[in-house]
C-alpha cells in the first residue's frame, strides 16, 4: 500500500510546530503502525533528514507510551488497541493520515509526537502505593479476597497511563486515569492504610498539575485501550466524599 502522512512535527516545547506531509510507499499491510514510522525514519535518515520523534517501548500495548492522534483519535481508528498493536491494514492503499501529539497543558510536546507526561508519575507519587510490613512475603491465601472485588481491582489495574483519556477529554481532565488508580488500591484489603489521604493527594496533585474536571460526556472511556469503565470515577468522587467528610469531623 501507498499512503500520505501528515504529521506534526515541533521542535520543543516553545516552538510553534507544523504539519509535514511525507509519502510512504509500499507499506506491509501486516506492519504495525509503529513500524511503518521505523521505515519512514530510516529513510529519512538516509536521505539526510532527521527522523520523526515517537515515543514507544513495549510495542505490546503494556506500557502506554505509544501515545498519538492518528486522525483526530487517541491511538487511532480500531477500539481498545494502542497504537503499537495498530496494523496497517485498518488502512486503505491512497489513504492520507494525519497524526498529531497529545494536546493537553499538562502534557507540553517535547517534540514532534512525544509530550512530557511526568505529571502522570506525579500524581501516582502523591498516592499511588501501599504500606507494608517488613518481614517475610506472607501467603497469598492469608488475604481472602472475594472473586467479584478482585476482579474490579483487576479491570481497574489495566490503566497503562498512555493519556488517551485525558487527549480525548474536552477539559483535558485526568479524572479517568487518577480513578483507575485510586479505584484498584481502594478496592483491595491491602490499599485501606491509606485509603482516605490517598484519594485527597492524588486528587490535589491532579489539580496542582492543571489537568481540568469530569463533565461526564465520556469521551475518555470511549477511546481508552483498556476500556477503563467510568465506573472507578463515581467511585473515586465517593472516595474523596468519604475521605473530606471524615477529616472534617477528626
Ligand atoms: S509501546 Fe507500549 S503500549 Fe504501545
Amino acid at each position: 500500500m501507498n499512503i500520505t502522512l501528515k504529521v506534526w512535527r515541533q521542535n520543543g516545547p516553545k516552538d510553534k510546530g507544523g504539519f509535514e506531509t511525507y509519502d510512504v510507499k509500499d507499506v506491509s499491510p501486516d506492519m504495525s503502525f509503529l513500524e511503518m514510522f521505523d521505515v519512514l525514519n530510516i529513510d529519512l535518515e538516509k536521505d539526510g533528514k532527521e527522523g520523526i520523534h515517537f515515543d514507544h517501548d513495549c510495542r505490546e500495548g503494556i506500557c502506554g507510551m505509544c501515545s498519538m492522534y492518528i486522525n483526530g483519535k487517541p491511538h487511532g481508528p480500531k477500539d481498545a488497541v494502542t497504537t503499537c498493536q495498530l496494523h496497517m491494514r485498518s488502512f486503505k492503499d491512497g489513504d492520507t493520515i494525519v497524526v498529531e501529539p497529545w494536546r493537553a497543558a499538562a502534557f507540553p510536546v517535547i517534540k514532534d509526537l512525544m509530550v512530557d507526561r511526568t505529571s502522570f508519575d506525579r500524581i501516582m507519587q502523591a498516592g499511588g502505593y501501599v504500606d507494608v510490613s517488613t518481614g517475610g512475603v506472607p501467603d497469598a491465601n492469608e488475604i481472602p479476597i472475594p472473586k467479584v472485588v478482585a476482579d474490579e481491582a483487576m479491570d481497574a489495574a489495566q490503566c497503562i497511563g498512555c493519556g488517551a483519556c485525558v487527549a480525548a477529554c474536552k477539559n483535558a481532565s485526568a479524572m479517568l486515569f487518577t480513578s483507575a488508580k485510586v479505584s484498584q488500591l481502594a478496592l483491595l484489603p491491602q490499599g485501606q492504610v491509606e485509603r482516605k489521604t490517598r484519594v485527597e493527594k492524588m486528587v490535589a496533585q491532579m489539580e496542582e498539575e492543571g489537568f481540568g474536571n469530569c463533565t461526564n460526556t465520556g469521551a475518555c472511556s470511549a477511546v481508552c485501550p483498556k476500556e477503563i469503565s467510568l465506573e472507578h470515577i463515581a467511585r473515586m468522587n465517593r472516595e474523596y466524599l468519604s475521605a473530606k467528610v471524615s477529616s472534617t469531623n477528626v
